[in-house]
């Protein structure tokens, strides 16, 4: 497609890497680890296309669910790409982690808030990791804190609005989530970024994430380019 509509910003669902390790008779952290890979390469397919911003689902609130040799490989893959993200941070882009990371081991938890803090103001691209992560929880959390201000007497309850609401959210600092992208066949949003989803375009694909190329991002853009987008209009 010449010249597509390049959505600002785009979240991945990182789905099927269990199915993909699955497929080659190998344990499901293999597919994790394949799926690091492909998270490092889509951030920069998507600096590449002009996308300013993406935001990955990497640990939800619910996979401490998932047996713990799992829950343990996917933190120490965290840890792994620690360095990496770094490095993302010092080419001028910004890191945001959405997510209570306090649950997390202190090692990964003050690396990742260094990386937050010392990336905040740059201004090249936005990256998004979602780590314990939850629509609902963000929600939640959004609404203490509103609370916290009305009791401190900062604000009333008539000066809760949208816009407010989302200066609470973890992605106040990001643009509006134009695109979500869930690979491996299912089609659903599984917790991920429910409220910034309200007007969001969908494209699913049966690929498994450890096999997504940046074919299947530039296919998924040319979709969204060829969608109306009416947000509620005519
Ligand atoms: C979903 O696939 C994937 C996850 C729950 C974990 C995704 C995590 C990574 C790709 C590693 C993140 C690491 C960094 C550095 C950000 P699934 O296991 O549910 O797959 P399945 O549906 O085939 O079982």
């Amino acid at each position: 497609m010449e010249n597509p509509i390049i959505p600002k910003h785009i979240g991945f669902i990182m789905d099927g890497n269990g199915r993909w390790a699955k497929k080659r008779g190998m344990p499901r952290n293999f597919g994790h680890s394949q799926g690091a890979s492909v998270f490092k390469k889509t951030i920069n397919w998507c600096r590449e296309l002009g996308v300013e911003c993406a935001t990955f689902y990497a640990f939800s609130t619910e996979n401490w669910k998932r047996p713990e040799d799992e829950v343990r490989g996917i933190m120490n893959l965290l840890r792994q790409y620690i360095k990496d993200i770094r490095e993302f941070a010092d080419e001028d882009i910004c890191i945001i982690i959405l997510g209570d990371i306090s649950a997390f081991d202190e090692d990964i938890r003050v690396e990742l808030e260094d990386i937050m803090q010392t990336s905040k103001d740059n201004k090249g691209f936005i990256v998004g990791i979602a780590l314990n992560y939850g629509g609902r929880a963000e929600l939640t959390r959004a609404a203490k804190m509103l609370c916290e201000e009305c009791l401190r007497g900062k604000i009333s309850p008539n000066d809760v609005t949208e816009e407010l609401v989302e200066k609470y959210l973890y992605t106040n600092k990001m643009p509006p989530l134009d695109l979500v992208i869930r690979p491996s066949g299912e089609q659903r949003l599984s917790n991920f970024l429910i409220w910034q989803a309200a007007y969001s375009e969908f494209v699913f694909m049966d690929t498994l994430w450890p096999d997504f190329t940046k074919k299947d991002l530039e296919r998924a853009i040319a979709e969204f380019s060829g969608r109306n987008r009416r947000f509620g209009g005519v």
